[in-house]
């Protein structure tokens, strides 16, 4: 139970305290252990971006750049945006530091920190992280269908089961023309009845209706954009399908999967697991083919998805795990504590967790901060030990004590048994 203070974190933030940072750290060794198996590079950008990077990429007429960006003012006047998704920075990255010129094909990854200004509840969160993946370069459907395996992979690796992967194409802006001509021609007469958001999409980007939560049944005889792919993209959509089957990856196509995001072609896929409530999409992406040239660099074919690591947490079997430390040093007196300090040293460069007293308290608290600390191993050093030249080695777990010689090489040879 924590005091009572003026200070707390603000709302859809969250503390990540040791026990659960443990967890999170083999989380994110599995996802780059994975994305580099892959050959795909790590990236690492900024918390804040140019506001209008995301306006032209995520697009205008997005939820995100509508209403979730966390967008203030610098002191030279200019607007910046905490980073509510990776795509964009990726692109400008790429365009900025010329990464076309290091071949054909750029394979990047990222772990980062996003902030949208949603409203807080289970698994969605104003600030979040992502694991993201970006092929920029690629036009094939392998492309698209090598990326859905990454993300399984990571799933795999963790344990994390119950993922369903539902996937689409949305065509080029070519085919989507006679798509968005259709759709508008449905939805004539119909606007009245539909909400504030299906109204302003009707104007801005109208395929966005059709993932509408509210007015679902509504559209049920709605056109789809699948209907309306060109041969290009047909043969495209049949070449992810049969790549996915060929890897043995199991999907439901959802001709109404759209995705909230404005620059996407062709290939929208996502995974969801139920057990997560109304969140229920770990993660999702899509090819994104005409934002690089859009984004002023050559028409370059690009793909990439993003998954929510806090709600992947969510799904993570098993439980947080205590925190422990290799060894826990006790001394009696200013003489053994410098002799156990020397020790302690050459353990922590020979790669064990070591800690001590600081404040040399009594023997019976520094036992007692052993415990706490849930120590493995105790060594135990007094005159006595200082005259003798040894040191008492206690292994916690099975409660027996060994005196051993006081040598480096002799303690780390009964640490490693
Ligand atoms: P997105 O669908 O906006 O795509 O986000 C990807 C994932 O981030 C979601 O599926 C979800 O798990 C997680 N997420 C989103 N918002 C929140 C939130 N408020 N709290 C917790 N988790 C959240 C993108 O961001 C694209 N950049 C993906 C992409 C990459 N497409 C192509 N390349």
């Amino acid at each position: 139970m924590g005091l009572k203070s003026e200070f707390k974190n603000i709302k859809g933030t969250r503390d990540i305290l040791p026990e659960e940072a443990i967890r999170w750290k083999k989380v994110e060794d599995v996802i780059r252990k994975k994305m580099e198996s892959y050959n795909f590079q790590e990236v690492r950008f900024p918390a804040f971006e140019a506001t209008d990077l995301f306006r032209k990429s995520t697009g205008e007429s997005t939820d995100i750049v509508k209403k979730e960006m966390f967008t203030f003012e610098d002191m030279g006047g200019r607007s910046l945006t905490l980073k509510p998704e990776g795509t964009p920075s990726v692109v400008r990255m790429y365009l900025q530091h010329g990464l076309f010129n290091r071949g054909a094909l750029q394979k990047f990854y990222y772990i980062e920190r996003m902030f949208r200004q949603e409203r807080p509840q289970k698994g969605r969160y104003r600030e979040f992280r992502q694991f993201g993946a970006e092929v920029i370069g690629s036009v094939s459907a392998e492309t698209d269908a090598e990326l859905v395996k990454s993300a399984l992979d990571v799933f795999k690796e963790l344990n994390i089961k119950g993922i369903e992967l539902n996937i689409n194409s949305i065509g080029c802006p070519r085919c989507r023309k006679d798509f968005v001509k259709e759709l508008k021609s449905f939805l004539k007469g119909k606007l009245n009845g539909l909400c504030e958001d299906c109204n302003r999409r009707y104007a801005e980007n109208p395929m966005r209706i059709l993932d509408c939560k509210i007015d679902r049944t509504k559209l049920k005889d709605a056109p789809v954009p699948s209907d309306f792919l060109c041969d290009e993209c047909r043969e495209h959509f049949e070449d992810f399908k049969k790549r996915l089957d060929f890897l043995k990856i199991k999907f439901n196509i959802d001709s109404r999967l759209v995705r909230g995001l404005d620059y996407y072609t062709k290939t929208v896929f996502e995974f969801v697991n139920t057990s997560l409530g109304s969140q229920n999409e770990l993660g999702g992406g899509g090819r994104y083919d005409e934002l690089i040239k859009f984004m002023g660099g050559e028409d370059t074919p690009a793909s990439g998805y993003a998954v929510g690591i806090d709600r992947m947490m969510l799904l993570l079997p098993g439980k947080d795990e205590k925190i422990s430390v290799d060894v826990y040093l006790v001394t009696f007196d200013v003489e053994s504590d410098l002799a156990g300090f020397e020790i302690l040293n050459e353990l922590r460069e020979r790669g064990f967790s070591c800690d001590k007293d600081p404040m040399r308290r009594s023997v019976k608290a520094q036992f007692r901060e052993a415990d706490r600390q849930n120590a493995k191993w105790v060594i135990i050093i007094g005159e006595n030990e200082i005259k003798r030249g040894v040191v008492q080695l206690k292994n916690m777990n099975k409660g027996k004590q060994k005196e051993i010689p006081m040598e480096i090489d002799k303690i780390v040879k009964e640490l490693k048994c």
